[in-house]
């Protein structure tokens, strides 16, 4: 019903237009009592078996919501009812940002793919911990996804990212350190190591100030070499941090299916969706090789059906997101995914 009906009637509309209406739509329809009951008999599945516990977190399934979809907080509630055990907000950045002008977000239907180059628009960490203060759905881990102020000169890029750090900390689960947005200006001064150490050192001491023990990720694009990768590694060793959520969108075209004059005239922006798929799993494979599995790996890229889920799980992850699928495919595959995992556990 979604791919024949559902889907075809929110393509007439822009993308973000969607993204709009949808958030909307769910917020309108969680007004209504009764709710919970239909979302939990139609998409959920609840069995023991799903459950993960780690880095100190409990888990009901592995199958999560990427950065990008909720980034100011305004339906992770609504959203964990179609049976996401974990939802990343954010981007978020310190102060409230625009991002880039309109139209920033492109289908390629035939490669089941998304062009986004939002340029990280949010509402700022203050507000989004507002939103994340008055609600917290019970049983959903909230992610933090955090990243620094377009106009931030990254010679302080670092206080961005532990001010952001700071404001969210109450509110969320654990942390993910955006250092790969392909939209914003340059970030090669992110990918440096010697600012990856101190950063996440300091983010590090900041989580010991704070009082807890939250977990850290780094996200990091599936642009990387294996000598960025055993860079990545070993940053993740030497500073503590928790694990490597792999990956964010890719800037490459290559082998789509979609007209090439049509790809080259929507322009720049990160790549999501199936061209993805084979390349994130192949640096989610790479580096639970690399490590024996002892570094936590979060797979996000190109997850469409159950059985790329299962690929990225099978490959080292501990964990999955998605956000081109959920867009393609529509909520029930996160129970068809789910499902499929019970069967592989039987
Ligand atoms: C994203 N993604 C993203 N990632 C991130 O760390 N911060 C962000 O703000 C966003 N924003 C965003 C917007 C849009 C429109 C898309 C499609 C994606 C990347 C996302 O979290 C994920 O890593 C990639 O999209 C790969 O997963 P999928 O989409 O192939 O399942």
């Amino acid at each position: 019903m979604y791919r024949c009906i559902i889907r075809p009637l929110l393509f007439f509309l822009s993308p973000e237009r969607v993204h709009h209406n949808v958030i909307f739509l769910l917020r309108v329809i969680f007004a209504f009592p009764g709710k919970k009951w239909f979302f939990e008999r139609i998409f959920q599945v609840k069995d023991i078996r799903l459950q993960r516990k780690l880095f100190g977190l409990n888990f009901e399934n592995p199958v999560g919501l990427a950065a990008g979809f909720d980034k100011n907080a305004l339906a992770f509630h609504e959203l964990a009812a179609f049976g996401f055990s974990f939802i990343e907000i954010g981007t978020v950045t310190p102060e409230p940002q625009a991002g880039n002008p309109k139209p920033r977000v492109f289908r390629l239907p035939k490669d089941k793919a998304l062009v986004n180059r939002m340029g990280l628009n949010n509402d700022g960490t203050r507000e989004v911990a507002r939103r994340l203060s008055k609600k917290r759905a019970p049983n959903t881990i909230i992610g933090g996804n955090i990243g620094k102020n377009t106009l931030t000169p990254d010679e302080i890029a670092q206080s961005d990212y532990l001010r952001a750090f700071k404001e969210l900390y109450p509110y969320v689960d654990y942390f993910t350190v955006n250092l790969s947005c392909p939209n914003v200006g340059s970030i090669s001064c992110l990918q440096e190591k010697d600012f990856q150490v101190s950063l996440f050192t300091e983010l590090k001491k900041l989580d010991a100030q704070l009082g807890g023990n939250k977990p850290i990720f780094v996200k990091i694009a599936p642009e990387y070499t294996n000598e960025k990768l055993d860079e990545t590694i070993e940053i993740v060793r030497l500073t503590g941090i928790t694990g490597i959520v792999a990956t964010n969108t890719t800037k490459e075209r290559k082998h789509l299916l979609t007209d090439p004059s049509l790809v080259n005239k929507i322009g720049p922006g990160g790549l999501s969706g199936l061209p993805l798929r084979d390349r994130s799993t192949e640096v989610i494979r790479y580096i639970t090789q690399k490590t024996g599995g002892s570094i936590p790996v979060i797979g996000a890229g190109g997850i469409m059906n159950a059985e790329d889920a299962i690929e990225k799980l099978l490959a080292g992850a501990c964990l999955v997101q998605l956000y081109t699928g959920f867009v393609y495919e529509g909520p029930f595959v996160i129970r068809r995914i789910n499902k499929a995992i019970l069967r592989l556990s039987e």
